[in-house]
């Protein structure tokens, strides 16, 4: 098991076929060169043995001596080898250019599927949270303003399309979020929806939970408040100087009317969600810090903290 990792090659047949050709192309380029040499030094040669030594000295062609025709035709051969070797002798090959030029067209042709793909789920994801934060009606709740001293805080984290949840589950886990939503509500009051508390595994230490149900006789482990309205949920918190409503869908909807302060985590990513953050109105909330926090090996998604004031 622990044994020397064997070395097996790690050049596959491509590479194997490019280092081949390159030989290939490297040897015929010293043949030519071979060839030139030997081309200079015979044609130096037919012309010492025809004038110096004498050979075939009467020997004419058309009133000139032989040696230049046979030069002639040494050099006419050597650039038919030269032509070979440079134009139509290309490097790899034209299959190989062609075979090269298809599997490119081919994978940019599987890079294009997937990004339309890719762009229609988004837009399905996009138009899924527009409806949702369209057609469903606004609840109809009476404002009843928080007390002075008290900031009602909205504590999420939402996906770029607003998606907060499916099947009654968060859709990530992003730890220094959690840490994040822990550090901040540790020691106050905790507002939520009947469904975000049946969520939980069990009551979350050192908070006070106050559940929202219209339920008469919704039964809760000891220490848990249930209110029928977020009215009663706002009494029961008064005297805390920041409660934080911690949702789900129907109730952050709800509590945008009467909170203070939003605490969102901007999860960058688009989610398929069957609850969703209602649209923050920047008409009436206004960034006042924006932290990013980029993914690593323990978040999976790259996500922002962004803190926004109620500005009216
Ligand atoms: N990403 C986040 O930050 C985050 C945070 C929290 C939750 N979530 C997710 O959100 C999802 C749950 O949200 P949700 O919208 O389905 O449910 P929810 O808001 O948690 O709870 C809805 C329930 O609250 C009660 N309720 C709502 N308005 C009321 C009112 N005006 N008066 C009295 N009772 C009222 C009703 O309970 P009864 O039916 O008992 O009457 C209703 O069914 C889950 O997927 C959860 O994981 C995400």
């Amino acid at each position: 098991m622990f044994g020397k990792k064997k070395n097996n090659p790690s050049i596959d047949s491509e590479q194997l076929e490019l280092i081949q050709n390159a030989q290939k192309r490297i040897k015929q380029k010293k043949r030519l060169h071979v060839h030139f040499v030997i081309f200079l030094i015979g044609s130096i040669f037919l012309i010492i043995a025809n004038t110096v030594l004498g050979i075939g000295k009467d020997l004419k062609f058309f009133g000139k001596e032989w040696f230049l025709y046979a030069i002639l035709i040494w050099l006419f051969l050597f650039l038919y080898h030269l032509f070979n070797v440079f134009v139509t002798n290309k490097f790899m090959g034209k299959d190989w250019e062609k075979s090269q030029l298809d599997k490119l067209v081919s994978k940019q042709q599987v890079r294009i599927n997937k990004l339309k793909n890719e762009l229609v789920k988004e837009e399905k994801l996009m138009a899924q949270s527009e409806v949702y934060n369209e057609t469903k009606p606004q609840p109809s709740i009476t404002i009843k303003e928080t007390p002075k001293n008290q900031e009602l805080t909205i504590i999420a984290a939402a996906g770029e399309n607003d998606a907060i949840g499916r099947d009654n589950q968060l859709i990530w886990h992003l730890s220094d979020d959690l840490k994040r939503f822990k550090a901040l509500t540790n020691n106050h009051h905790i507002i939520m929806g009947r469904k975000t508390f049946e969520s939980f595994p069990k009551p979350l230490p050192n908070r006070t939970h106050i559940v929202i149900s219209r339920q008469a006789n919704y039964k809760v482990p000891d220490g848990v408040i249930v209110v029928n309205s977020i009215e009663d949920a706002i009494d029961a918190v008064k005297n805390d100087t920041q409660p934080f409503v911690i949702g789900g869908g129907e109730i952050y909807k709800q509590a945008m009317l009467i909170a203070d302060k939003i605490e969102l985590t901007r999860v960058h990513h688009n989610f398929e969600a069957d609850t969703f953050f209602p649209k923050i109105d920047t008409s009436i909330w206004k960034e006042i810090n924006n932290t990013f926090h980029d993914k690593d090996k323990n978040h999976a998604y790259a996500f922002s903290f962004i803190t926004y004031e109620k500005k009216i």
